[in-house]
């Protein structure tokens, strides 16, 4: 089945721009029908770049966050989206977005979830001392990182390189993972 995408992002947009790179190639069967920000930030002036229809929607626009979430998911429908991606989403979605779409809401995490959950994760892996993190594509639930895994990629830490090259090694195999799943997904559905 065709996925349609809306992309949420909050910041630099690199995972948006790849989902946009392999839609064109037709490496996977996706289009993205809209991206939304709840800022203005790297990634919309990029979207714009790429003639993808964007917008920004504030939340402190809105009376609450339950409107402001409303607005999205009115946004989302009117534009048939059918899989809402999450990168570099930094907001917290509501229990009541979450429901209205159930099991149609990806993310993108950069640790082996379910450790290292929250911000700056590839650093609380760096601090831990462990061998292994990664990046995780999940289906998002209430909670904050918590959902369903749909897949996972490695990447070893070298405590010999600063922690700005594991956030780069991370982000390099985060814009494989989610080109992966969206392949898997649009198979499965
Ligand atoms: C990525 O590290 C992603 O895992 C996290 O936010 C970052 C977004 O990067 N959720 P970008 O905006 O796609 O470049």
């Amino acid at each position: 089945m065709v996925l349609n995408l809306g992309i949420l992002i909050s910041g630099n947009g690199s995972n948006m721009v790849n989902i946009a790179k392999h839609c064109k190639l037709k490496n996977i069967n996706c289009n993205i029908k809209i991206v939304l920000s709840n800022k203005n930030c790297g990634g919309i002036k990029k979207a714009k770049k790429l003639n993808l229809k964007s917008m920004i929607l504030e939340p402190n626009k809105f009376k609450n966050r339950e409107s402001y979430e409303n607005k999205v998911s009115t946004l989302l429908r009117d534009h048939n989206v059918n899989l809402v991606c999450l990168a570099g989403y930094m907001l917290k979605l509501g229990k009541k977005f979450v429901k209205k779409w159930e099991k149609k809401i990806i993310n993108i995490h950069p640790s082996l979830l379910p450790a290292f959950k929250g911000i700056n994760a590839q650093e609380q892996a760096y601090r831990e001392g462990v061998i292994f993190t990664g990046c995780t594509v999940h289906f998002v639930d209430q909670y904050l990182d918590t959902g369903q895994i749909i897949d996972q990629r490695i990447v070893k830490i070298d405590r010999n390189k600063p922690l700005k090259d594991l956030v780069k090694k991370i982000l390099n195999e985060e814009h494989k993972l989610y080109i992966n799943v969206l392949k898997k997904l649009s198979k499965e559905n």
